[in-house]
């Protein structure tokens, strides 16, 4: 069966520490137990994807070792279709190194592995799923070039998550190619080479600078900023107490992916997501915090 979302990305062993408070810059803190769980930017958005009834395509890259082995397994316990997700001999999985504070907050450091070895021959021998699915979700812990050719390959909707923002900003081609650009403040600011705050009305003339389609502006707990050419809509967040945010953002984006798979529009679309990221901070880790449709019902009360 044809997969309705492709995603494009990266898939990480996620290696988890609690802490108080994440280190300054040459202090060491002591946390709690090592957790393992299956992370990846483009992972997670595929999980939340098809957690929310889609069928979903995986395109990237594992290393040959056990964690890819782990990670593949756990997309096929989903029912992610994973005929794409390339092994890599010789290269170890992206693992991301994440510190969970206790206010929820996290600092993530990524080894892209594998990732980093994703190349345009493997999107063009993907280019059927790629061509034939509705939407296609792209972030940045792969190769910009294979992300580029990704977002010109794909036929459907294209949902770029600019994370982590490079420090050069992105190829206008990349972001002409761009139907949805779903950044939070600090990424729009990278992008749009701005250097300070970026409140509400600051992020609205950002994404009105920046050459793509719609924008889409993650604000955490204040909920999401709708931007197009003519309109700006808020959409408010749920009042929650996180436990970890982590692929909270992730979440967003799979979410934005379903509704307008469904014919949502763009608002109603970044209402739903919004209500998915909220509930994904309600669970602690990446994968095992993305919920079901009736989990978002459940977690937000
Ligand atoms: O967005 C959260 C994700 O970022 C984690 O799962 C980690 O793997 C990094 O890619």
């Amino acid at each position: 069966m044809k997969a309705e979302i492709a995603v494009v990305g990266s898939a990480n062993l996620d290696l988890v520490v609690d802490v108080v408070q994440v280190p300054l810059v040459g202090e060491t803190v002591l946390g709690g137990d090592l957790r393992r769980i299956p992370g990846g930017k483009g992972a997670n958005q595929a999980v939340a994807a098809v957690r929310l009834g889609r069928r979903v395509a995986m395109i990237g890259r594992v290393g040959d070792d056990a964690a890819g082995h782990d990670l593949r397994t756990s997309l096929e316990s989903d029912g992610i279709d994973t005929t794409h997700l390339l092994s890599t001999r010789g290269t170890p999985s992206g693992i991301a190194f994440i510190a969970v504070q206790s206010d929820g907050d996290n600092s993530i450091v990524v080894s892209p592995g594998a990732n980093a070895r994703l190349s345009v021959d493997d999107l063009i021998a993907a280019g059927p799923t790629l061509e034939s699915a509705a939407v296609t979700l792209l972030q940045l812990e792969v190769p910009l070039d294979v992300v580029t050719a990704a977002a010109r390959t794909a036929h459907g909707t294209v949902i770029l998550n600019p994370a982590p923002a490079p420090p050069g900003g992105l190829p206008d081609t990349l972001l002409a190619h761009t139907d949805v650009l779903v950044p939070n403040q600090t990424e729009l600011a990278a992008l749009a080479g701005f250097d300070g705050p970026v409140d509400p009305s600051t992020a609205i003339g950002l994404a009105r600078s920046l050459p793509c389609g719609s924008v889409v502006v993650t604000l955490g707990a204040d909920g999401a900023l709708v931007v197009d050419h003519t309109d700006v809509v808020h959409i408010r967040a749920p009042v929650v107490t996180p436990v970890d945010t982590t692929a909270a953002g992730d979440s967003f984006c799979g979410a934005l992916a379903d509704a307008l798979f469904r014919g949502e529009t763009l608002t109603a679309a970044a209402e739903w997501a919004v209500r998915v990221g909220a509930a994904t901070t309600q669970r602690a880790g990446a994968q095992p915090s993305i919920p079901t449709p009736s989990e978002v019902e459940q977690l937000l009360g």
